[in-house]
């Protein structure tokens, strides 16, 4: 039976514009070329106004604490809060980045073994920590495919990809200047034909995500290797969805020269919202002496930052990375460990299975074969129904589940991209699609007009998207 859902929903107040006052600049230090001429207008509340204020904006909202939140290919996971409390402690935050190394060594051995145990789960020999999120990480990993073909004396060109892949990969190499060739799948995997005839002496780099988009795993990704490898090119390995195959197999075991990792998916950060994130990247030895500068070493028992590396691509990130994030990742791994991580995969993968099953006989699968992590519904079919998969997304949000991924991969039509994660019970899966199954029985008019039961009614996506008001400023200067 399912639960209807209802939003909290409260007439706010502005705060910013009801409780402003002017503050007086009474002793500014600052050189008269900055300092601030007009008083500054600020909130002036008692705390418990302010605690009520998020708290009420925090009820109008659905996070990974609110409920369940199968966003395909984010990984929206429920992070365990004991690394949010050591996060916390002053050890952690009370750092400055420009301490001295001996004054440093605890959090220099955390990274030291962070990029250990992050090379051992990716199958990769060196790992650097500096990249702030998954496509920094790809950036970064192409960075070094370029330094490497320069170095050579091999000016290639041209990355290619499949059509399954996540969007950052072309994006990050288009960044880069490099022509990026998407070839075809043949049943939602690589085609080894189209890639065969892709690839040439202008080729620097494959890119492959796996599992791909469509949560399919890419079973001839070494015959893919041999291939590229063979005409002289690099493998990238997308590891973002490493919480299907950790423990499992690895980048490096399938012979790939260069991966990044979402610890903001896989390791207790939750992804999205803009939050700091870190992309780590891995590579094998040979590509070791191009990784960013510095990576951190240990000589006999001093942990020290190394710059010395001979063909670095130098740095691309302030100080450590996002210290927090990797300091979360740490203790999830160690909590873990690597049976725990190998746990983590296996039933990731089973709650995508599960979920696919019970729902595949009501929206159309397509490439109907067992899924990794995650899956891809197309609600093409519903369109006889005058309904739309954007619809469907909306309707959930009433029985509080918060919407798939829409709209992506944009090789199936309609998509609707559901990763339940390895986190949830089956009680909440059989909920969930007991939801879309009541939906889609139910009048196409309660479903294109929804949502019904949250703060906020249906919102124009592409206005928000185009037009985004960021701050209470931007609308007060729209007025
Ligand atoms: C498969 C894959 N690759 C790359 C990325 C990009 O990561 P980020 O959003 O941290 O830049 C994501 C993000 O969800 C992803 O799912």
């Amino acid at each position: 039976m399912n639960q209807r859902y209802r939003q909290a929903r409260y007439h706010m107040h502005d705060i910013f514009e009801e409780h402003c006052v002017e503050r007086e600049i009474t002793d500014n230090p600052m050189p008269d070329k900055i300092a601030r001429k007009e008083p500054p207008r600020v909130p002036d509340m008692p705390e418990y106004e302010v605690i009520r204020h998020f708290t009420r904006l925090s009820q109008m909202n659905y996070g990974v604490d609110s409920g369940f939140y199968p966003l395909g290919s984010c990984t929206m996971k429920y992070n365990p809060k004991y690394s949010e409390l050591l996060c916390r402690e002053a050890k952690a935050v009370d750092l400055h980045p420009y301490q001295p190394e001996e004054t440093v060594q605890g959090t220099l051995g955390i990274l030291y073994e962070l990029q250990h145990m992050l090379a051992e789960i990716g199958g990769m020999d060196s790992v650097t920590l500096q990249p702030a999120a998954g496509a920094h990480g790809e950036i970064t990993g192409l960075m070094i495919v370029h330094e490497y073909h320069r170095k050579n004396g091999d000016e290639r060109n041209e990355i290619i990809l499949p059509d399954t892949a996540h969007g950052t990969n072309p994006a990050s190499a288009a960044m880069l200047g490099y022509k990026t060739i998407e070839i075809p799948s043949e049943e939602g995997c690589v085609d080894l034909k189209a890639l065969e005839e892709a690839v040439s002496d202008n080729t620097a780099a494959f890119m492959l995500t796996n599992p791909n988009t469509l949560g399919l795993f890419e079973e001839e990704a070494l015959e893919v290797a041999d291939i590229i490898h063979d005409a002289g090119g690099l493998l990238y390995y997308d590891g973002a969805n490493l919480n299907a195959i950790m423990g499992k197999t690895s980048p490096g075991k399938m012979n790939y020269d260069i991966m990044h990792f979402n610890l903001h998916k896989t390791f207790a950060t939750p992804h999205g919202g803009g939050g700091p994130g870190a992309g780590p990247v891995g590579v094998t030895e040979e590509l070791r002496s191009y990784l960013p500068v510095p990576i951190v070493e240990k000589k006999e028992e001093r942990y020290y930052l190394e710059y010395g590396l001979e063909n670095t691509i130098g740095r691309i990130k302030g100080f450590y990375g996002n210290w927090l994030v990797l300091l979360r990742a740490y203790s999830y791994i160690l909590k873990e460990g690597g049976d725990g991580l190998t746990g983590i995969s296996e039933r990731a993968v089973l709650n995508s299975n599960y979920l696919r099953k019970h729902l595949e006989d009501a929206i159309e699968l397509p490439y109907g074969k067992l899924r990794k992590h995650e899956f891809v519904l197309s609600g093409s079919g519903l369109k006889n129904k005058g309904i739309r998969t954007l619809d469907i997304a909306k309707r959930l949000l009433d029985y509080g589940y918060h919407a798939p991924t829409i709209y992506f991969p944009l090789i199936v039509e309609e998509a609707l991209m559901i990763e339940p994660t390895e986190t949830e019970r089956k009680e909440t899966l059989d909920g969930f699609a007991g939801a879309l199954h009541t939906i889609l029985e139910e009048e196409p008019e309660t479903v294109r007009s929804a949502p019904h039961n949250t703060a906020v009614k249906r919102v124009d996506d592409t206005k928000a998207a185009r037009e985004p008001i960021l701050s209470y400023k931007m609308r007060v200067d729209k007025k």
